[in-house]
């Protein structure tokens, strides 16, 4: 590992029975990165989330962040799930504010709202939000603790392409400002080339191959469309 890498995983696999589901995953993500994970779907992209997470545990292999074995929850990091999860007995900054006991809860609460763009819906419930409203609400829960590794299951699928590409800009904003390290998992290709610098595509269980995307965000729509017709190419190809 060098010196700089934040995440390390290291020869996982990951069986559901006899289901093989990640096969002898190996990467590195440094501090401060934003990588993308594309490719079919069943694929094991939100496997391999849940294994950074800490929510459950490899068959064989071995995860290490800063250093260390990640074990049982990794608190270090935060998940969006691909399914919003938000709790229906709380409203939306309840929700936010749940599991934070510290000071600042309500304020940030309150800001991250705002940077979403939902604070009229702060005492809503859920069920009265949209589906996209509702992935911006569970974006912000996720980004409450300030987690140093930030892990989007497929945060953006619910929204109308121009709420889109406006969350795509607050997310690169978010990971600027707090200098986060990003694991992105989508099904857009545009949107993984537009947003991450290394995209790594999945298929059959495996990372098959690993793109290096050398242009500076923000990129135009120039810049992405000869990185995602190669990526595209991988996927359809495997
Ligand atoms: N808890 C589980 N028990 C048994 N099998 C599971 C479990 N979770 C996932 N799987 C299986 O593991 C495989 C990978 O699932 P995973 O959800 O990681 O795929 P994915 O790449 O995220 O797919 P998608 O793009 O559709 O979200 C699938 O075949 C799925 O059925
Ligand atoms: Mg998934």
């Amino acid at each position: 590992m060098t010196a700089s890498a934040l995440l390390d995983v290291k020869d996982v696999n990951k069986y559901y029975g006899d289901a093989h589901v990640l096969r002898d995953i190996d990467l590195q993500i440094q501090r401060g990165e934003f990588v993308a994970l594309v490719g079919q779907s069943g694929g094991g992209k939100s496997t391999l989330l849940r294994l950074i997470a800490g929510l459950e545990d490899t068959t064989t292999g071995e995860l290490r962040q800063d250093g260390h074995a990640i074990s049982g929850l990794n608190p270090d990091s935060r998940v969006m799930f691909q399914n919003d999860r938000l709790l229906p007995w709380l409203t939306v900054k309840e929700n936010l504010a749940f599991a934070d006991k510290s000071k600042s809860a309500d304020a940030d609460a309150d800001q991250l709202l705002q940077r979403v763009e939902l604070t009229e819906f702060a005492n809503a419930y859920p069920a009265a939000l949209s589906g996209g409203q509702r992935q911006r609400v569970a974006l912000a829960r996720a980004l409450m603790a300030k987690p140093e590794l930030l892990l989007l299951d497929e945060p953006l699928g619910a929204l109308d392409a121009l709420t889109r590409r406006k969350m795509q800009d607050l997310i690169l904003q978010l990971w600027t400002e707090r200098k986060m390290t990003v694991v992105l998992v989508t099904h857009d290709v545009n949107e993984a080339v537009r947003m991450a610098s290394r995209i790594f595509v999945v298929a059959e269980h495996e990372i098959v191959q690993t793109y290096e995307n050398p242009t500076e965000c923000p990129r135009s729509d120039e810049d992405i469309a000869p990185l995602a017709q190669k990526v595209l190419d991988t996927i359809v190809n495997n």
